[in-house]
């Protein structure tokens, strides 16, 4: 029996002509944690406090890397059907550039999904933030069947707004946190299926398995799907 087999949600991936989201494998996880390492946000950005994606950004390699996969470990090893978080890694050609997260709790009830991501600071500003989201979302929306997609960003995250607001989300009131001693704005964001544009190019998505499927709690497995809709 092959690990996917036994954990079957490390076969979900969708591909796009522009990019590929998927559970990384060993030798792409090395680079991914090292990508993490070196730093997602500019340091010239002073505006943009950091979000502790997962608290490896202020701390030297090799403890950032180490960081880094906890935080990626713990996603798969606290997974329950009521509660996960999908970490997949992005790969454009032959870079692995970030990642994109989706996670939901009690979905086959919310049938509402949170994603979160960070593009490697070389790769930044060249619309693949555009490209990842647009590719969870189909996974959301085509794939999980979601009825509504959130995200959130700090006021002052331009980038990660401007992700959120080229896929149609709207706005849905504010938070306020504090981070890094500052009083700082976190915007809420959500897409509606109903709002969603399907994207013109083929996306397709792999590995929604009948135990992927039961391990995302879904009530439904792609054998089934249509006739649950009835
Ligand atoms: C947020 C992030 C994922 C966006 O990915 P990206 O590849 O840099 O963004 P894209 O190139 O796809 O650009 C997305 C949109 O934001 C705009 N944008 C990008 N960088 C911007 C900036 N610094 N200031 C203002 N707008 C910006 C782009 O013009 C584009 O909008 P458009 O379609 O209207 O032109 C990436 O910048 C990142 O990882 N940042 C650090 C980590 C982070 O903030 N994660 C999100 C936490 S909520």
């Amino acid at each position: 029996m092959a690990l996917v087999d036994i954990w079957p949600v490390l076969g979900i991936g969708v591909r796009t002509p522009t990019v590929e989201l998927f559970v990384p494998d060993q030798e792409a996880l090395e680079r991914l944690a090292r990508l993490a390492a070196e730093g997602i946000y500019d340091p010239q950005n002073q505006y943009l406090p950091r979000t502790p994606v997962g608290g490896w950004e202020d701390v030297a390699s090799p403890e950032a890397e180490r960081r880094f996969l906890r935080y990626y470990w713990a996603a798969f090893a606290d997974w329950r059907p009521e509660k996960w978080n999908l970490m997949l890694a992005a790969r454009v050609g032959r870079d692995i550039i970030g990642v994109q997260e989706i996670g939901a709790q009690h979905f086959a009830v919310t049938k509402t999904a949170s994603t979160g991501s960070w593009v490697g600071r070389q790769f930044q500003g060249a619309g693949y933030g555009k490209a990842m989201r647009e590719a969870v979302l189909h996974l959301a929306f085509d794939g999980l069947r979601a009825e509504r997609a959130d995200t959130a960003a700090w006021i002052t995250n331009h980038a990660s707004l401007g992700v959120s607001r080229a896929m149609g989300y709207q706005d849905n009131g504010t938070t306020t946190r504090a981070a890094e001693g500052k009083r700082v704005d976190q915007v809420n964001l959500t897409l509606r299926c109903s709002d969603w544009r399907r994207p013109s190019e083929a996306c397709i998505i792999t590995g929604l398995s009948p135990g992927a499927t039961e391990m995302l709690g879904l009530p439904w497995t792609p054998a089934n799907r249509h006739a649950d809709q009835v």
